[in-house]
This record gives C-alpha cells, sequence and structure tokens, in this order.
C-alpha cells in the first residue's frame, strides 16, 4: 500500500488533500497541532469510507521534536500500513497573518518563518531517507507570492511562500535522480478556518475576496484538496518542478 503523510490534516486544505488522495486508495497519516479532536474526526470519516489512516501530533515550528516524529511516522507505517516507507509528503501545515511592513515585529515574521519555511524545509530534510525512491512531494505555496496575489500587508507570509515556491523547484532538480517529484499548490483565497478562523469572524470579506477571483467566489478546500490529489496521483507522473496556481483566476 502506498501511504501518504498530509501536514495539518486536521482542518481547511489538508483535510480536503486526506480525503481526496484517500478515496484513490493511498493510506494517510496527517498531522494535527491544536486540533486533535478534529483529526481524530477526520481518520474516522476516511475508515467510514473504507481507507486507512492514522494521526500523529507535530509542531512544524519544533525543530527538535523532528526526530522523534520521524521514528513515530516510521512505527506508524509499519504498525498501522504494514510498510516502512512513505510514498508521499503533502508539505501543507501553515498559519497566515500580516501586518503593514511598518509594523511586522521579529516575531510575527520568525512565527512565519519559523511555520511556513524552516519547518517544512527541514522536516522533509528529516523524512527524505523514509521517502520512497520514486515518490511525491507536494508543498502549499499562496498566490501571495505570485504576480496574480500580490497584497499590501503580506510581505512577511508571502517572502516564506516565495521561499516554498523557489525550494520546490531546487528539490525537484535535485531529487529527480531519485525519480521524486515535487510540485506545489499556490491557492487563492480559501475558506479555511486560517487567520483565527477569518472567513467566520468577517463574513463580509468572503465577497470581496471572491471578487478577486474570474469566477467571482474564493475557493473551498476541496477545490485545492482535489489538485494536490493529482499532484500526488500517477496522471501527473510527467510534472515535476511545477507550482500550480488554484485560484479560481485571481487577477485574470
Ligand atoms: N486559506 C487560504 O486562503 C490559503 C491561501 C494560500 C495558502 N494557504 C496555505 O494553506 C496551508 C493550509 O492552511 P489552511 O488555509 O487550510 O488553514 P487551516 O484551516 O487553519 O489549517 C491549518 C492546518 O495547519 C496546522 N498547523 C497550524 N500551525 C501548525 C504548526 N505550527 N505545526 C503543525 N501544524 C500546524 C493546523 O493544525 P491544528 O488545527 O490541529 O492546530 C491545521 O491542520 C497553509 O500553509 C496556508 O498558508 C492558505
Amino acid at each position: 500500500m502506498q501511504v501518504a503523510l498530509i501536514t495539518g490534516g486536521s482542518a481547511g486544505i489538508g483535510r480536503a488533500a486526506a480525503l481526496e488522495i484517500a478515496r484513490s486508495g493511498v493510506g494517510v497519516v496527517l498531522t494535527y497541532r491544536r486540533h486533535a479532536a478534529e483529526a481524530m474526526a477526520t481518520v474516522a470519516e476516511i475508515e467510514a469510507a473504507g481507507g486507512t489512516a492514522a494521526a500523529l501530533p507535530l509542531d512544524i515550528g519544533d525543530l527538535a521534536s523532528f526526530d522523534g516524529f520521524a521514528e513515530r511516522v516510521a512505527k506508524t507505517l509499519r504498525d498501522g500500513f504494514g510498510v516502512d516507507r512513505l510514498r508521499h509528503l503533502v508539505n501543507n501545515a501553515g498559519v497566515g497573518g500580516g501586518a503593514p511592513f511598518g509594523e511586522v515585529s521579529e516575531e510575527l515574521f520568525d512565527d512565519l518563518h519559523r511555520t511556513l519555511f524552516r519547518g517544512p524545509y527541514f522536516l522533509t530534510q528529516r523524512l527524505l531517507p523514509l521517502l520512497e525512491d520514486g515518490g511525491t512531494i507536494v508543498n502549499t505555496g499562496s498566490t501571495s507570492a505570485l504576480d496574480t496575489g500580490i497584497e499590501a500587508g503580506y510581505s512577511a507570509y508571502a517572502a516564506q511562500k516565495a521561499a516554498v515556491h523557489v525550494l520546490t523547484r531546487v528539490w525537484a532538480k535535485e531529487l529527480a535522480p531519485r525519480r521524486i517529484r515535487v510540485n506545489a499548490v499556490a491557492p487563492g483565497t480559501t475558506r479555511t478556518r486560517i487567520g483565527d478562523d477569518v472567513f467566520e469572524r468577517m463574513p463580509e470579506l468572503v465577497a470581496q475576496w471572491g471578487e478577486q477571483a474570474a469566477f467571482g467566489r474564493i475557493g473551498e478546500p476541496e477545490d485545492v484538496g482535489r489538485v494536490i490529489a493529482f499532484l500526488v496521483g500517477d496522471a501527473s507522473a510527467w510534472v515535476t518542478g511545477q507550482v500550480v496556481e488554484v485560484s479560481g483566476g485571481q487577477g485574470l
């Protein structure tokens, strides 16, 4: 059985990707940070549909925990799935957040850097020995780092996502000898729990942000989850080093 590790699978885009990938018959190990109950609910939903899944805690900002995390992943693969390697890694866990450039604190900058770039960078390095040759890595970038999505107030966030887009291309080159494909999705504004539930707290923003897309609405987690599943699957076997915008035509 192939198994995918999806960071941040307790909510939003990661949860949608986990459900979609599981539907294709791939086993899923998803991670959560604060929302254990939601992670278990996603596992239960996958199992109810006939799939196989497990959930593990992970703080992507805590590099010191990665050795222990990798050991727990290896044990979960053996005990829960009967395999010793991961086939796919989806680096999705993350947060939102911004401030006008003049007000960006070192704390906000460092938090975004740790969570969005440094964490997935070194977690992937740590998990490389566990990843099968011929497998895939999918990173979650953002339109905030593309010409179509430049917005005032997001310099620190967008810069981390730009770094994710760049490392996607470099890893694709570097891991090609192992036939590991590396791609990224760049979601536009998507209705998740991001920004402390910003879409629940400020529903008036939903219509406003929706107008930025050619299709006139914001994205739903499934819109992005389906594309992540495509980049994991064999239908994209000839695709590597790409950043795929998933935004309903933002900025067109
Ligand atoms: N929504 C958008 O408009 C949008 C647009 C472009 C890119 N993105 C990117 O999409 C990715 C997924 O975000 P989302 O929109 O789906 O948000 P979400 O609904 O808030 O989900 C975020 C997920 O990441 C996990 N997470 C948060 N901080 C973490 C940490 N320090 N360590 C480990 N896991 C952590 C959360 O776990 P717990 O809930 O268990 O704490 C949750 O599973 C992020 O990388 C985000 O930057 C989102």
